[in-house]
């Protein structure tokens, strides 16, 4: 099984970059559950604090969203099961400087460009394997989410909104709401990330080994 885990980070100079609030939990709680029923885990992660110890997970770290792309097309071909939680930057900065940028009093202004989107480039190469999303909607979350699991050709969405009080970023808990192909979508209560990671499993193994 293949799983991204937390932000990316895309250097602006040697010192600075453009992140995002993701701590990686969501993501190294599936990898933990998926483990536990004895998956092996090839888990690629952006810069977390989160730290992991499981003899069937093996961890690759990464900075960068092309960083990230490298490392999940490198493997995904042999995998069974992909689950993108990773929160990646959408853009990057144009121009990365070599040099420190020097403050000065004038605005300053970073063209971006945007990043690939790792999941929806899984979707277009996908054969056997099972494609598991994330979507964080502040609003028309269930449409945006639907929406999504197309577009991306995806066998299952998971939805947290951001207006669900204790989901979201950087929590011990989460709300999810999951969508298959059928556009049935199950709701499940506020839980702690791991009872969500292991929710999630669950339904990812009731539809793979049917
Ligand atoms: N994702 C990805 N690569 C990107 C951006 C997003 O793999 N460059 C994945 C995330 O891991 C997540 C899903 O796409 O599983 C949804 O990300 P989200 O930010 O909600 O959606 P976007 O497609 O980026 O659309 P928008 O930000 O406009 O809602």
């Amino acid at each position: 099984i293949l799983i991204t885990a937390g932000p990316t980070y895309e250097a602006i100079d040697p010192v600075r970059y453009i992140g995002n609030h993701s701590s990686g939990k969501m993501g190294f709680a599936i990898a933990n559950a998926a483990a536990n029923l004895g998956a092996h885990v090839y888990l690629v992660s952006g810069p977390t604090n989160q730290q992991i110890q499981h003899a069937r997970i093996h961890k690759v770290d990464v900075v960068s969203a092309e960083e990230m792309y490298l490392a999940v097309h490198a493997r995904f071909k042999e995998m069974d099961v992909a689950i993108c939680a990773a929160a990646v930057a959408d853009y990057k900065p144009k121009i990365t400087a070599t040099k420190k940028i020097k403050k000065t009093a004038e605005p300053l202004e970073i063209q971006l460009t945007p990043t690939k989107d790792i999941l929806a480039s899984l979707g277009v190469l996908k054969e056997h394997q099972f494609l598991v999303g994330f979507a964080l909607e502040t609003d028309n979350a269930l449409e945006n989410a639907k929406a999504k699991l197309k577009k991306k050709n995806l066998d299952l969405i998971i939805l947290n909104s951001l207006q669900d009080k204790g989901a979201g970023f950087a929590t011990d808990t989460n709300k999810i709401t999951i969508i298959d192909q059928n556009l049935n979508t199950i709701n499940f209560e506020l839980k702690s990330k791991l009872a969500v990671a292991e929710d999630i499993m669950n339904e990812i193994v009731l539809r793979v080994l049917k």
